[in-house]
């Protein structure tokens, strides 16, 4: 998969396969963040790897990012004035919460300002073979030239969430240290769960698989954005163009915690998009899923959320 989607060189000793991509970030906050080193994230990201990396004594530091992913001024100005960056977490396919990808340029912009500093660069891709154009766009890692990238993988969202296997890709050094961290935490991932992945490739077409799911998922995100756009023209959004989410900018006068309790009354729910950001000032986004209910239920949803939305006005 990696070597085909992602254009990456890897052979069995830079990968560790782990428990989800979940158990990669604690092992690599575990390995690299120590009190009070500065990790880098987009604006908004993930609140799992953020929790994680701060749990570590990492300092959050949010890096202004717009539709083609991080500001590289911004970080620019960032890293030439911080010496205590130890990482930078990105998600550059189909993030979570937003559903935006980096371009192609913006990656290689990236790593090219990236690696005249010398930290780590956390690469999180669950994301990426959820892809609804045919468009496929090179890994970070794969541009790494200075083995500054540390690449995260999963199952979760192409296969089964509950199985719980994801992988860790980098240099061996530090996918030796990850090795040996984990076996103080869970010793080894359950084999069982690998060997039906497993047999599953060797029996069937995981390609057909996921592209399948994508063809499913791609008539709901559509299903999504049609209702929207009709019932509530105020909510403004970008299409992704993959991954999970729709990320919603409400009218400035609600607060996303008012219209998900007004949500809740309707029996309708999404996640507010305050918690993705670690500073307090952005309360009008809330992030849809649109792939884990059917096309008449999207369409419910909406219905209910524009009775909801009503109720605040
Ligand atoms: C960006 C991102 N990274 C990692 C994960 C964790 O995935 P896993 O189930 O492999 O632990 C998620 C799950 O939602 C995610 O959205």
């Amino acid at each position: 998969i990696v070597k085909l989607r992602y254009e990456m060189n890897v052979s069995e000793d830079n990968i560790l396969v782990t428990t989800g991509s979940t158990q990669c970030m604690d092992l690599l906050g575990r390995v690299f963040i120590d009190e009070g080193d500065i990790v880098l994230v987009e604006t908004p990201s993930y609140i799992d790897g953020m929790n994680t990396f701060a749990f570590y004594g990492g300092h959050i530091q949010n890096i202004p990012s717009n539709g083609d992913g991080m500001d590289l001024v911004a970080l620019e100005q960032y890293l030439s004035s911080h010496d205590k960056v130890k990482a930078i977490y990105v998600i550059p396919d189909f993030q979570n919460p937003t559903g935006r990808y980096w371009s192609v340029e913006k990656r290689k912009a990236f790593m090219n300002l990236v690696s005249q500093y010398d930290l780590i660069v956390l690469e999180d891709n669950p994301y990426g073979e959820i892809n609804y154009s045919d468009e496929i766009r090179p890994s970070l890692a794969s541009m790494d030239t200075k083995r500054q990238v540390v690449y995260m993988g999963s199952f979760s969202k192409t296969f089964s969430p509950g199985l719980r296997v994801g992988y860790v890709i980098g240099h061996k050094t530090i996918v030796d240290q990850l090795e040996l961290t984990k076996e103080s935490v869970d010793l080894h991932s359950t084999a069982l769960n690998h060997a039906i992945i497993e047999q599953y490739m060797v029996n069937y077409s995981y390609d057909d698989h996921v592209s399948y799911m994508c063809n499913v998922y791609k008539k709901r995100l559509d299903t999504l954005c049609d209702t929207l756009a009709r019932e509530l023209p105020e909510f403004r959004f970008i299409k992704p163009l993959g991954g999970f989410f729709l990320w919603v900018t409400i009218p400035d006068n609600i607060h996303c915690y008012d219209l998900f309790h007004a949500c809740i009354k309707e029996k309708v729910s999404f996640v507010p998009g305050l918690p993705f950001y670690s500073t307090k000032d952005n309360t009008n986004h809330i992030r849809l899923n649109f792939t884990g209910i059917s096309e008449d239920n999207i369409v419910e949803a909406v219905t209910r959320m524009k009775r909801a939305y009503e109720s605040l006005l």
